[in-house]
């Protein structure tokens, strides 16, 4: 998705190199250009182009531009193709409003035609380009840059976080939000916006939140925040505890493989929360029905919690797709709590249900990034504590929202048993990590295969999902997880001489028949990796290749760490390939598009 950052700095220094570093570190989110625009001399002085950051700075020397304040993007493209032409900032033809935008603007092409016959020139394709069209016209009509911003957001519709600054008004950075991220930082040299806390944590880690509608100003002074009545709002000032060291690979090759290392302690450090779960258990009375709501990699942490839900508490938890989820609000009442489970807390499909669900029913966010928007809209929330995730695909925020979810299952069944089986959690991920060389072997046999096949049963059929979507998203190989017992009825066709078929076979009560399973795949020519217990010799027996796992590790926490070599395959796979791992073609880290 689009990143927008923008900076002002309290003395003359040029900020295109703090600009560049800044927007630098949104290249996670997946985009495909990138521009910056800055202020100096009663000039609007703009680089941009498609490609990506360190390709486009070679070209443009992008850190080589006059001014101490300006606006940055990466474009994730929506409207119109990656180009320089498209790229962002977006100027009015006369070149004197510069704009960033995140989101989509819904109403463009009306916008468009009103001002196309008025006079205005166009030349992107993009949807954001009416919005500097829109301020520059309100200029004309003698608004400042503020209220010029204002009048702009009440034409358009649609979800954006823009940072816009004039020829008229020097010293300014105008910006606003609605339905997509953006944070303001307050640093010692200058005051900063970012679509995501990573981007500005080298140079500020006091952060304010506008909410939407909100109207920041940033200038050398300070920042104020109004709201849709020009009433100053006193906002509260909230320091991230996250380091910038945090958001570096130290000396990782990758932020994935980083992240996956980082697993035993994202977990611990969510165990913390057992305080702050009891005391939400406590608070929510006659509750009667449960509803995970979450997208990718978070609705299979969410499956997760069906399970164990519903098997040690015994009440019936439903899991919807976010984007799907409007067609069961007419089920919901105030005796349901709806469970939102989010990386980054600005999902937009998860956002608009958050607002469904808030009309009638106790929510509950489980979130990784603080004072992001569904820690602000939910009335719970539990924070998971995996720290900064920068690689697209999600490894050690699962960990830590699986964390989360068991904790809350084994509290709301009062499960002692569980709560200190969690404790052992962090090690046996370790433990998971040492099979790394037979893993990278494994890669280099199975890396050739067009189609893979991930099986599991009960708590084992969520990791099976998650195993093959981690595949998919950066392998770009195709992977279907299934529930072990469902591939007679129908998938069972497919399967092939030399198909590799995954299968997650942990010791318990689902072992022998996920073993029938795998000997009806295998006897049908696939070839069979199991990731099973170490001690389990019938299974090496079977299965083609065995990827071990502590045989300590009951079937009930197994999706908490049988997990791990299903994200090193991937990863390694990806290497073998020759894709980078943190940022797969297509996608981005936070989806703030419906
Ligand atoms: C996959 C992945 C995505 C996200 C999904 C939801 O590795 O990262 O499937 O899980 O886009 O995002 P959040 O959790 O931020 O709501």
């Amino acid at each position: 998705m689009c990143g927008i950052v923008g900076c002002i700095l309290k003395d003359d220094e040029d900020v295109a190199p703090i600009l560049l570093d800044c927007i630098s570190k949104l290249e996670y989110r997946g985009y495909d250009s990138i521009g910056i625009a800055t202020f100096h001399d009663n000039h609007i002085n703009v680089k941009k182009d498609k490609g990506k950051i360190e390709e486009v700075d070679n070209k443009l020397d992008l850190a080589d531009m006059p001014g101490n304040f300006g606006i940055a993007h990466v474009r994730w493209a929506t409207h119109g193709d990656p180009s320089k032409l498209n790229s962002h900032p977006q100027l009015d033809e006369d070149n004197t409003v510069a704009v960033v935008h995140n989101g989509i603007i819904e109403n463009y092409l009306e916008i468009k035609e009103k001002l196309t016959l008025e006079g205005h020139v166009f030349k992107s394709d993009t949807d954001t380009e009416v919005i500097p069209h829109l301020i520059q016209k309100f200029i004309k009509e003698k608004f400042d840059l503020e209220h010029a911003v204002r009048k702009t957001i009440d034409v358009i519709e649609g979800a954006y976080a823009i940072a816009a600054i004039s020829l008229n008004e020097p010293d300014k950075i105008v910006a606003t939000r609605k339905d997509s991220p953006l944070i303001v930082g307050i640093g010692d040299g200058g005051y900063y916006l970012a679509s995501d806390s990573p981007a500005i944590l080298k140079y500020a880690r006091d952060i304010i939140y506008p909410e939407r509608g909100e109207i920041v100003i940033l200038d050398k002074e300070g920042v104020v925040v109004h709201d849709e009545f020009d009433n100053v709002v006193n906002k509260d000032i909230e320091t991230i505890n996250w380091t910038p060291e945090m958001a570096e690979k130290e000396g990782y090759d990758h932020f994935m493989i980083k992240e996956i290392n980082e697993q035993a302690s994202a977990v611990r450090n969510t165990l913390t929360q057992k305080e702050n779960i009891q005391n939400i258990i406590d608070d929510l009375e006659g509750i009667e029905r449960i509803c995970f709501v979450a997208c990718g990699t978070s609705y299979h942490a969410s499956l997760t919690g069906k399970y164990l839900i519903e098997s040690l508490a015994g009440i019936p938890t439903d899991v919807v797709l976010a984007s799907e989820f409007k067609y069961s609000a007419n089920t919901l009442n105030d005796k349901t709590l709806v469970i939102f489970i989010s990386q980054s807390g600005e999902t937009a499909d998860s956002l608009k249900a958050l607002d469904v669900a808030n009309q009638t029913s106790k929510t509950l966010g489980i979130v990784n990034v603080a004072g992001s928007s569904i820690t602000r809209r939910a009335q719970y929330v539990i924070q998971t504590q995996a720290g900064p995730e920068i690689g697209v695909a999600a490894t050690k925020t699962y960990l830590s929202q699986l964390t989360a979810i068991y904790l809350f299952a084994a509290l709301i069944s009062n499960n002692a048993e569980l709560l200190k089986e969690l404790d052992n959690v962090p090690d046996f991920i370790d433990e998971s990590l040492e099979n790394v060389d037979l893993i990278e072997d494994l890669s280099r046999r199975y890396n050739f295969a067009r189609d893979f096949f991930y099986l599991g049963r009960g708590y084992s059929y969520p990791t099976a999902l998650e195993g093959a979507l981690k595949l998919k998203e950066i392998t770009y190989i195709h992977g279907e997880g299934y529930a072990a017992g469902e591939l007679k009825h129908g998938p069972l066709a497919l399967i092939d001489e030399g198909i590799p078929v995954v299968v997650i076979i942990p010791p318990g009560d689902n072992y022998r028949k996920t073993m029938s399973n795998l000997e009806e795949v295998k006897s049908r020519g696939a070839n069979v990796l199991a990731i099973g217990a170490a001690n389990d010799e019938s299974l090496k027996a079977k299965a083609d290749d065995v990827i071990p796992i502590n045989e300590n590790v009951k079937e009930i926490i197994a999706p908490l760490i049988y997990i791990v070599p299903l994200q090193l395959i991937a990863y390694y796979i990806t290497l073998e390939k020759g894709h980078d791992p943190d940022k797969p073609k297509n996608l981005a880290k936070c989806v703030t598009v419906e």
